[in-house]
């Protein structure tokens, strides 16, 4: 299977629509890892796959060239979903030779026997000439390993960008024109913030690079390849490096027999009493009111990444939050978003330690604490409820403030 991105330029890569766990990301539409074929008077390979799919790839580009004339793989990214098929494909590539940075070369070294294989480093200066096409290399240090790399192609302006600009889906269509536009930046969007949050400064900086280039495609590793909306992709990855907040509350709880479960509720029903207080053509605050238990952490991250506003909530078990609950905020600490404003809340029995140890993870990732923890001890009453009501306006209308609105 080939797909053609130009004349002589094909991708190679492997449909994988039966991945549904990749390093805890939820690919519930599957994901692919794209590797793409320049034939001129030499061959380059770009990127390879996951080991498994290694007999594929080379399938692909028996297809479109015989083996023995492939003269460089080019090797943007160590992570396995792109090298792990390199032990198979140098040993299947008589004449090729490996085509890294030296941080790669030395990942590479942690995690295969590379002994065998030509390498030639290059460096952000080198090109590389294949004929009557040149490849170019920009080093992008941490989006998102610190070997990462782009490859750059001026003759047909296409930017093989490796894991940025990427998706998680598999596909039988290739390109931006051939998908529903929303869609793909919705899955980009659950990409970026799974994957690249953390990173946010060096993306920026990124952006500057590839906005200096002559664009016509952006082909990334995974997913579709950008050709007609490509300034749609790099407006979205501006907004979401910066931090752009939307005007919208996140409610995140787990809750044992339905006490923080109603506080949640009481807490949304505050968000719509605010919108209801708003002029008629007035955009409403948007809300997610999501139970952790019954949603996933990539979904959880996606809805947060623009979100400057949350509220979290726990029922107390064995006097501490419950455990999903605690592996949400583990995981978004370490995604290290722009700072949200938050509030705890929830239920206890006989000491309040669900609702502390969501104030105590608030003060330790230093998000601001907007309101006092409000907290029910068995069922919420009818005032504990219109305190999460009262919470629920402060918070919608604090998160407009925030948004500019
Ligand atoms: Fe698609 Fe960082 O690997």
């Amino acid at each position: 299977m080939w797909t053609e991105l130009k004349k002589n330029i094909d991708w190679v890569g492997y449909a994988d629509w039966n991945v549904r766990d990749f390093h805890s990301y939820d690919t519930r539409l599957g994901a692919t890892y794209n590797a793409y074929l320049i034939r001129d008077e030499k061959t380059a390979l770009i990127d390879t796959v996951k080991a498994p799919f290694a007999a594929n790839l080379l399938q692909n580009i028996r297809e479109r060239t015989d083996l023995a004339k492939v003269d460089y793989v080019v090797c943007n990214h160590a992570e396995m979903d792109h090298s792990g098929a390199l032990p198979e494909i140098m040993s299947q590539l008589p004449g090729a030779t490996l085509v890294c940075n030296a941080k790669c070369r030395d990942t590479l070294a942690a995690h295969f026997d590379i002994s065998s294989w030509r390498i030639r480093i290059i460096s952000p200066e080198d090109s590389l000439n294949l004929g009557t096409r040149t490849l170019s290399f920009v080093n992008i240090p941490m989006v998102h390993w610190p070997e990462s790399m782009v490859t750059y192609l001026p003759n047909d302006a296409i930017l093989f960008s490796n894991d940025a600009f990427g998706q998680h889906v598999a596909t039988t269509a290739r390109f931006d024109d051939q998908w529903n536009i929303h869609d793909i930046l919705s899955e980009a969007k659950s990409y970026y913030a799974n994957i690249v949050t953390p990173y946010g400064r060096q993306v920026l900086k990124t952006l500057e690079v590839v906005r200096g280039l002559k664009l016509e495609v952006i082909a990334p590793s995974h997913g579709l390849i950008w050709r007609k909306y490509i300034p749609e992709i790099l407006s979205a990855y501006q907004d979401w490096a910066s931090g752009k907040y939307r005007a919208r509350v996140g409610i995140l709880y787990d809750t044992m027999w339905e006490s923080t479960g109603k506080m949640a509720e009481a807490i949304e029903s505050g968000i719509y009493d605010f919108n209801g207080s708003l002029a008629a053509d007035s955009a409403p605050v948007d809300a997610v009111r999501l139970h952790v238990r019954k949603s996933t952490l990539t979904r959880i991250a996606t809805e947060m990444l623009d979100t400057p506003v949350v509220a979290l909530g726990s029922s107390t078990l064995n006097a501490e939050m419950m455990p999903q609950m605690a592996a949400v905020l583990t995981y978004i600490k370490g995604l290290k978003f722009r700072e949200k404003s938050g509030l705890a809340f929830g239920s206890y029995g006989w000491g309040p330690g669900g609702p502390e140890a969501i104030q105590k993870w608030l003060e330790l990732v230093k998000y601001p604490i907007v309101a006092d923890m409000i907290k029910s001890k068995y069922r919420p009453t009818p005032e504990v409820l219109e305190q999460c009501r009262q919470a629920g306006r402060n918070l919608a209308e604090l998160a407009m403030e925030k948004a500019g609105q």
